[in-house]
């Protein structure tokens, strides 16, 4: 059958219709915020290059944690901005750090808050790699042990996920064994399974300080052309012991989050980057797109796509905008 018969625009007629036959809808209830947290002010602190995200010290990052859990925002993901960065990222695994500190403040805030970590040495380390260096290297061995150890001390602090973005090999598997052993087998991995080198991750290197001060992450993260690759990351972190797998960026890899969900059965989130978010608040300010038209459009078409979770430096903006059901 086909026209006159068949006529598409009879189920776009009304707006109760519409909404009858809407296939996918966000829900706030799939959203985390990102936070970052500084050990380094006492005032919230802008960032330039996100507009409407700042710097905070532990007792913001807490306060914000519950402003967005009140929202109905389930939970947050935490990045840390050490007093001190060096050649190792000592700073990472301390049971005193910034991350530590700021999970336990945020637990005894608000228990039910989802606390999410970020594991990683780069925001730690001064040469800004994502792992150790030996000879100019980063060294995948060597990173994994430091990055066991880091997330051990997530997990003492109370995090109810890890999130490895590291991109080093064996990390997940490394980690979920370094976990159970020391009594954390509840702790959940939210593996950056599907993490490409991206040039939208520009921002949010200017807020966490952690650009690489030599090369790049070619060497770690997948290139940007590579689809049948991610496809791999995501097999092997599975197979590792990730609970959840993320894709990262999002906008620009909907064919991968919509290939793993095709691919896969465990959640799939998706991380709505930096660069992503800077880029629709800086068009929206100029005055050239309706930004909040835009957020959702975008946020939309990640869900489409087949996400479960979305991260999104949007999320609190978004959750005022959206029914919980
Ligand atoms: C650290 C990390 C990065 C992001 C999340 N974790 C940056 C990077 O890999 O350079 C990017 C997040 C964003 O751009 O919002 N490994
Ligand atoms: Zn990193």
């Amino acid at each position: 059958m086909r026209y006159p018969i068949i006529r598409m625009r009879r189920m776009r007629r009304t707006e109760g219709i519409r909404r009858l036959v809407r296939e996918n809808r966000l829900d706030v209830s799939d959203l985390i915020y990102p936070i970052f947290v500084s050990d380094n002010i006492s005032d919230p602190e802008p960032i330039a290059a996100m507009p409407g995200i700042f710097r905070q010290p532990l007792k913001e990052a807490a306060r914000h944690a519950d402003q967005a859990f009140k929202l109905g925002i389930p939970g947050i993901l935490l990045f840390g901005i050490p007093a001190r960065k060096d050649a190792v990222g000592s700073e990472a695994v301390k049971d005193d750090g910034i991350i530590q500190r700021a999970v336990r403040e945020i637990k005894n805030l608000n228990a039910d808050i989802v606390v999410i970590t970020d594991v990683c040495l780069c925001e730690y380390t001064d040469h800004g790699h994502c792992g150790i260096v030996r000879d100019g290297q980063v060294d995948n061995d060597a990173t994994l042990e430091v990055l066991v150890r880091q997330a051990l001390s997530h997990a003492a602090a109370g995090a109810d996920m890890v999130a490895p973005s590291d991109m080093m090999d064996g990390r997940v598997g490394a980690i979920r064994a370094g976990l159970d052993k020391a009594g954390w087998s509840e702790t959940i991995i939210m593996a950056y399974a599907a993490k490409f080198c991206s040039a939208f991750y520009g921002p949010f290197r200017q807020a966490a300080d952690s650009a690489p001060q030599f090369g790049d992450r070619q060497t770690y993260q997948l290139h940007h052309a590579n689809a049948r690759e991610a496809m791999r990351e995501i097999e092997l972190d599975i197979k590792e012991g990730a609970d959840i797998v993320m894709v990262k960026p999002a906008l620009g890899y909907l064919d991968i989050i919509a290939s793993a969900r095709r691919n896969f059965r465990v959640p799939i989130a998706a991380f709505n980057v930096s660069g992503e978010y800077s880029m629709v608040k800086s068009a929206g300010a100029a005055g050239m797109i309706d930004e909040k038209k835009i957020m959702l459009e975008i946020l939309t078409s990640i869900r489409r796509a087949g996400a479960d979770i979305i991260i999104t430096y949007h999320a609190i903006e978004a959750a005022g905008l959206l029914a919980r059901y």
